[in-house]
């Protein structure tokens, strides 16, 4: 492995480290042992259990070093204890996981800086060392979660999201087709996102843009959750047992005026602003009301990466490069969504915009695994998740690090969960006469 990946992970390691002290940081040590949603586990366990998979993957698996405590990993193994449960178990105190993650990522950079690092398909361009840095990141937009869940007074901060640059409406026709889907050759990709396989696409529009606050709001004042006519039956029955009547964090005031609560703090909602905190049932039942659908998965990847003059998949909307700030809102540097048209820079080949970043996207997919689908390196992350009752979704949020986004990145959640900082866009079928 060259000294350029090794500097690039090593790099990626300490941005992930960063955040994961930023979200811990900034609550009490009573905050961090305390459970704000069933949902979500204390933020102490996440920090502890972000230690536990770097000392597995790469103090213990990659770097055949001693465990630093082999009697702890029973408390953080995320098979053996549900969310709700976490809060009873012996964790480590706030002082000790703060040692422990310290002690681990000590022996991790060792490992970095002196195990031959070839031979083996999970050390091959660094790729555990990159899976760990992903699994941090991940974690790091789950306790995002977790703080956009707290109840009390604000305590992070950042710069508002750019404003839009161009207006943005209507949907992109994409013709009937092959693309490949998935990739074979991106060193950090994970096992169910591999291996590329072509799709045949049938003709499909999409929006060219998410589905917008204002838009979002259009649909309840049409009395989108009274109408039972707009659900599936599954939805429809969650929609009246969970009493569903707005996004998740909406409050209406006095006049009839929506407010969103972000991250402690309450405020007007921007209409230009993707919706958020919707689950998958909502987003199907506001497509049935724009008499569109959800978009499958692949026909949200076939908008975001195919090049219709080469016939190539492109790693990104925007090519193959990595996401800057100019074409994608990611890694919580912003604290919300961008408006839409902020980022035209980021627009795919098709003319698709904030596919990647801003808002997760709820796809009508199943999370299944694709054809010729290896387990690597172990069944737990995606294997076992497979055909079980979740919906794929794509393009990270505003939440998500770059490291944990691509073209090919695939998500799944439950159909009913909505703490995610997922929102969705529309898309609909075309008639090859409609294409002519
Ligand atoms: C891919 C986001 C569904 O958080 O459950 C973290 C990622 N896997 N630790 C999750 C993950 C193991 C996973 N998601
Ligand atoms: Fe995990």
């Amino acid at each position: 492995m060259s000294e350029d990946v090794r500097d690039r992970l090593a790099a990626a390691l300490q941005t992930a480290r960063a955040r994961t002290t930023l979200l811990t940081e900034s609550v009490t040590d009573a905050e961090l042992v305390a459970q704000h949603s069933i949902l979500m586990s204390p933020l102490v366990w996440d920090l502890a259990h972000i230690g536990n998979q770097e000392e597995l993957w790469l103090v213990r698996d990659v770097g055949g070093r001693e465990p630093v405590r082999a009697d702890i990993d029973h408390l953080y193994d995320a098979f053996k204890h549900a969310r709700r449960n976490r809060p009873a178990l012996p964790l480590l105190s706030p002082t000790e996981a703060r040692r422990y993650v310290a002690t681990v990522r000590e022996k991790a950079f060792d490992v970095l800086d002196r195990n031959p690092l070839h031979g083996s398909r999970l050390i091959d361009e660094g790729f555990a060392f990159a899976m760990i840095a992903q699994h941090e990141q991940q974690h790091d937009e789950t306790m995002l979660a977790t703080h956009q869940l707290r109840t009390g007074t604000a305590v992070l901060d950042a710069a508002p999201p750019p404003a839009a640059i161009t207006g943005l409406h209507g949907e992109v026709i994409v013709p009937a087709g092959e693309f490949t889907m998935g990739t074979s050759t991106d060193p950090w990709a994970l096992d169910n996102e591999r291996p590329a396989h072509p799709v045949f696409v049938p003709a499909f529009a999409i929006d060219r843009a998410p589905v917008t606050n204002a838009e979002y709001a259009a649909f309840i004042d049409d009395g989108g959750y009274e109408r039972r006519d707009l659900w599936s039956e599954r939805g429809w029955s969650h929609r009246v047992e969970a009493d569903l009547v707005a996004p998740q964090f909406w409050e209406r005031d006095a006049n009839g005026a929506w407010w969103r609560r972000s991250f402690g703090r309450l405020a007007p909602i921007r209409p230009d602003q993707p919706v958020m905190h919707v689950c998958f049932f909502e987003a199907q039942a506001y497509a049935r009301w724009a008499g569109k659908r959800l978009p499958t998965e692949a026909e949200w990847e076939k908008a975001a990466r195919f090049d219709p003059v080469t016939g190539r998949s492109r790693r990104f909307p925007w090519g193959d490069g990595e996401p800057t700030h100019a074409t994608a809102n990611l890694g919580q540097r912003h604290l919300e969504p961008a408006d839409v048209g902020a980022y035209p820079q980021g627009a795919s080949l098709l003319g698709v915009h904030q596919l990647i970043g801003d808002v997760w996207e709820w796809t009508s997919s199943g999370f299944d695994a694709y054809p010729g689908f290896e387990v690597f390196p172990y069944a737990e992350y995606s294997q076992v998740f497979f055909g079980g009752d979740y919906r794929v979704l794509r393009g990270g949020s505003f939440g998500t690090d770059p490291i944990a986004c691509r073209g090919t990145f695939r998500n799944w959640d439950h159909p009913i969960r909505r703490q995610i900082f997922a929102g969705f866009r529309c898309a609909r079928s075309l008639s090859e006469d409609e294409l002519r």
